[in-house]
């Protein structure tokens, strides 16, 4: 290789360029986003206390590698507390967190998760954003991951010029790139309007079928939980309340959602 061909592969990747219609075309037909490795969960008598409150109370979860579970309860019950705790931007108290059988020690790039709001850098356009961890062959497989969500095409353009349910599909995006075997979900349709939010379960359910990583999804909609999930929690004064394994949707039948749903209300 020449020295030029070699200081330009120095050079850091703009965005500038204009992206190939399709990422199959960037990749050569060749699928980037692999399958993920699902990852196992468990919380072992896990107490979170802030200024000696206790917000948590003794959470014991087993949730197997792959599953996905809905979270669901009142304002302040500990919700995001537990997800930051599972994350790993925050410690127990007291107990364990353990995933894929290792206590959790920090952030880890298979471990994923999303808020509310999408939190995008403005000042990167939307293949920046979704390949912020840059790394070898990062444009590829951020368009690939844009292209799974629906978004083939859009690379280009500032996170300014998208809608809410775009915004939230390039954090989702983002996070697949990453190749997740466990996806955290705090409240991630919440802002949306209904039939945003309905493409949004679709997206989800699609994409959780190719990938196969587990996720937990908090929510306070009965109808979302149970329209995404295979088991639903929920969480009443630092402490599981209910855990209701409703099968996966799809593959139960439909007749079943209301009478979950009501058996969830009474619970929350
Ligand atoms: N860093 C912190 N310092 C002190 N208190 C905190 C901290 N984080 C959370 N809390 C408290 O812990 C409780 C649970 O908060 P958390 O955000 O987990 O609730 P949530 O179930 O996610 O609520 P919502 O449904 O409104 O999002 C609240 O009373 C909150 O004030
Ligand atoms: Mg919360």
């Amino acid at each position: 290789m020449s020295a030029f061909a070699q200081a330009l592969r120095r050079l850091p990747l703009t965005v500038s360029r204009p992206f190939p219609a399709s990422p199959a075309a960037a990749t050569g037909g060749h699928a980037v986003i692999e399958r993920a490795r699902p990852l196992p969960l468990v919380l072992d008598g896990v107490v979170k206390e802030f200024a000696g409150r206790r917000v948590l109370d003794g959470i014991d979860l087993r949730i197997p590698a792959g599953q996905f579970v809905a979270v669901v309860g009142r304002s302040g019950g500990g919700k995001s507390t537990l997800m930051r705790l599972i994350v790993g931007l925050d410690r127990p108290t007291a107990g364990r967190v353990l995933v894929d059988s290792r206590p959790v020690s920090g952030l880890r790039p298979d471990v994923r998760l999303l808020f509310q709001d999408p939190r995008l850098l403005p000042w990167q356009r939307v293949a920046g954003n979704v390949g912020i961890a840059r790394g070898p062959g990062w444009r590829e497989r951020a368009l690939a991951a844009l292209d799974d969500v629906g978004l083939a095409g859009r690379g280009d353009d500032w996170p300014a010029v998208l809608s809410g349910g775009q915004r939230q599909r390039v954090a989702l995006a983002r996070a697949l790139v990453s190749n997740p075997g466990l996806l955290l979900l705090d409240e991630p349709f919440g802002a949306l309007d209904a039939l945003t939010r309905q493409e949004m379960h679709g997206l989800l359910r699609r994409i959780r079928d190719e990938h196969g990583f587990g996720a937990i999804l908090i929510t306070h909609d009965v109808a979302e939980a149970v329209a995404l999930a295979d088991r639903v929690l929920v969480l009443r004064e630092g402490r599981v309340a209910l855990d209701l394994d409703i099968g996966r949707p799809g593959e139960r039948p439909d007749a079943l959602a209301a009478d979950f749903e009501t058996r969830i209300l009474k619970e929350v």
